[in-house]
């Protein structure tokens, strides 16, 4: 597996960029979503939650073009082991062509909603093994909608429509590469751990290695333990 890296200065741009894309479509963000570690640090007690079920700004960059293939996210709630909590929401951005790589969970359900902006494609398999897309047909739920789609088959969702996935059922999905701005997408899930639940079709690592380059502007959750704040 190729390590990739990611720049501080990468991140707080990403960040900013997505802050201001997010608040575009209203007020989405939470006041913590611009708190700085010392502010984090300060507050650790009572953001106990917060922390524990990785709350908070998550840059996804599984291969070295970040434009190609990749993801931003902030995670809006979520539990964590011991918690009375069934539920997680996040805001994802994905800019025009930007591809979240083929993946399935073994026990999260998820609705991933095109919220906004592009239209969000889509393209769904069966697992067929932890590494093997299956090749019968698909029975996906779309709004509300049962439709049955070929494997593999692109799907396109305008803003207001979502997909309601199963465990073990692969998803690749992508903002319209000619649209003029990015994908507001948004997803409601079960609880959701990032670390143990994504089974990659490739060999992916779901956290990039982060060179800091420049101070940070705003933690990612990947960093609260790093930073002295989990
Ligand atoms: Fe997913």
């Amino acid at each position: 597996m190729v390590q990739v890296t990611l720049r501080r200065s990468e991140v707080n741009a990403i960040l900013r960029n997505a802050s201001d894309f997010f608040s575009s479509f209203g007020d989405f963000l939470p006041p913590q979503s611009k708190w700085s570690v010392e502010e984090w640090r300060a507050r650790k007690a009572e953001m106990g939650p917060a922390i524990k079920g990785g709350v908070g700004w998550d840059v996804f960059k599984p291969s070295p073009d970040f434009a190609k293939e990749g993801l931003t996210l902030y995670t809006l709630t979520n539990g964590y082991p011991g918690s009375y909590q069934v539920y997680a929401e996040k805001l994802l951005m994905a800019t025009p062509g930007q591809v979240t790589p083929m993946h399935y969970h073994a026990i999260k359900q998820e609705d991933i909603i095109c919220a906004g902006g592009a239209n969000m494609h889509i393209e769904l398999y069966w697992a067929a093994g932890e590494r093997q897309l299956g090749d019968k047909p698909v029975e996906v739920v779309i709004s509300g909608a049962v439709k049955t789609v070929k494997p593999g088959e692109e799907l396109a969702l305008r803003p207001g429509e979502r997909i309601t996935l199963a465990p073990k059922m692969f998803h690749r999905f992508w903002a319209d590469p000619d649209a003029d701005g990015p994908a507001f997408i948004r997803e409601v899930s079960m609880v959701n751990d990032d670390a143990t639940d994504n089974y990659f079709l490739d060999e992916l690592g779901r956290f990039a290695e982060v060179i800091e380059d420049e101070p940070i502007l705003w933690p990612l959750c990947s960093d609260y333990k790093r930073s002295g704040i989990g």
